[in-house]
């Protein structure tokens, strides 16, 4: 992620201090407090490794695109706002909702407060295109931060930075831009999203931001660094993510698993359960616990966290589908959750083919079967002796043997695990080596034979 201007401002600024001023010990002091006090901000998220995004607005009524159905004109502006007339949220069952995000193994959701549509979910007095248009005629956001607290579930709000609905926000469809270039107008358009986030941030104290839509203007026209100093200056303990044009806290790669570890210190995959954000009965191209599963410890064993999206129906259902994806999830996490929360990212490539993880001592190592092995797994280049080899969540001890450990050198032998298939977990099974001290590898090229 690119380094906040302003943070590298003042990091420019605090080296010419500190070698021209006396006093450069206390400004150095602050610097690293401030930079403590962010990753002090950043711990929960960090071992939190599972959250659910929410998709609920006016286009589950149709059931189509949130938003881009009528940005791509799909259909017209007018016919996706008819959409407000069947938004009756006449099931919503809050306390259901953070009852199965807390059994998923989540442990923060977020939800939409409002799509690049506009359609605001909670009572604003900005602009007039919200709930209190539709049959649901209430406030959506607050009863479920009240029950996601209650379960003590971190709290994350969506908000679109454009919104292609009002009348002073330049873009309305890929063809269609209300203005080119005319500062009061957008002037108008800061005053009025700038107010919904401060409402957002009295009403709710989110404790994670999740902007989106960043991609339309750059950093200055939506005021990004002023945005983030004025929602932290009341809330400091929030999270913001990467899509405030590089102010934020962490990565959002979408849809797609990394391939190799990411960069950034904190990221976080956002992923649909099908192929779509918000509800659509059509779409019932769902992805099984299992696909699901596995993305999830690629996501863990490269330190990251994973953002799953439920698309509710219009009248507050959770889809059938969606709800037994989060219920089987429950049981792994549940089964597993010494070797998920908590966890650090584990192996580099090379040692042991899967992913793996490493609690936070950093003495033991978590393997995430993700194929039925037909043969004892292996592990190279471990060079701690080993306590304990057991099937996490079931216990059974397993046996091992070093193979190949020439006496002359020092690259460790190969760690054979005999593994039962009749206690294998029908999604990923997980195994924990114990080991002594914390872990030690060897990463160098090998050895030439000195003496024998
Ligand atoms: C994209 C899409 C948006 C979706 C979001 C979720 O930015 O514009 O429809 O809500 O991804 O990550």
């Amino acid at each position: 992620m690119k380094l906040r201007k302003s943070k590298a401002r003042l990091i420019v600024l605090s080296v010419l201090v500190f070698c021209f001023l006396p006093g450069a010990e206390l400004i150095s002091q602050s610097i690293e407090n401030s930079k403590a006090g962010e990753d002090k901000k950043m711990e929960w998220f960090g071992k939190a490794k599972l959250g659910i995004f929410i998709h609920w607005g006016i286009y589950a009524v149709n059931g189509i695109d949130e938003s881009w159905s009528f940005y791509n004109e799909y259909l017209s502006h007018e016919d996706y706002l008819k959409q407000v007339d069947g938004f009756t949220a006449s099931n919503y069952n809050p306390k259901q909702w953070a009852t199965l995000i807390k059994a998923s193994g989540a442990k923060y959701a977020v939800i939409t407060t409002k799509h690049h549509d506009g359609f605001a979910l909670w009572d604003t007095k900005y602009g007039d295109l919200n709930i209190h248009k539709t049959p649901a005629n209430r406030d959506l956001i607050a009863p479920l931060a009240v029950e996601l607290r209650k379960e003590k579930l971190k709290v994350g709000l969506y908000y679109s930075l454009p919104d292609w609905s009002y009348e002073d926000y330049p873009n309305m469809t890929r063809n269609i831009k209300r203005y080119e270039d005319d500062p009061q107008r957008w002037q108008k358009f800061l005053d009025y999203y700038q107010g919904q986030l401060k409402e957002l941030n009295s009403m709710f104290k989110p404790d994670l931001y999740w902007f989106d839509g960043d991609w339309e203007f750059g950093a200055e026209k939506w005021q990004a660094a002023q945005v983030r100093d004025f929602l932290l200056e009341s809330n400091p303990g929030a999270i913001i993510n990467s899509r405030l044009r590089g102010y934020g806290d962490y990565a959002t790669p979408e849809q797609g698993i990394p391939i190799v570890k990411p960069i950034d210190k904190y990221w976080e995959l956002c992923m649909t359960m099908n192929n779509s954000w918000g509800y659509q009965g059509n779409d019932k191209d769902y992805k099984t616990p299992d696909q699901i599963i596995r993305i999830f410890v690629d996501c863990i064993s490269m330190g990251g966290n994973l953002l799953l999206d439920i698309g509710p129906k219009a009248d507050g259902t959770i889809p059938a589908e969606q709800v037994a994806i989060l219920e089987e999830l429950g049981r792994w996490t549940n089964k597993h959750k010494e070797a998920i929360f908590n966890s650090k990212s584990g192996l580099p490539a090379g040692h042991f083919y899967g992913p793996t993880s490493l609690s936070a001592d950093r003495e033991t190592l978590y393997l995430f079967l993700t194929q039925k092995p037909v043969h004892p797994i292996v592990i190279k280049g471990l060079k701690n002796p080993i306590n304990r080899i057991r099937i996490v969540g079931e216990g059974t001890k397993l046996s091992h043997k070093v193979v190949g450990k020439a006496y002359w050198s020092e690259v460790p032998g190969l760690l054979y695990i005999d593994i039962p298939v009749e206690k294998l977990d029908p999604q990923v099974t997980v195994i924990a080596i114990q080991l002594k001290g914390k872990i030690d590898l060897y990463r160098e090229d090998g050895q030439v034979i000195e003496s024998n």
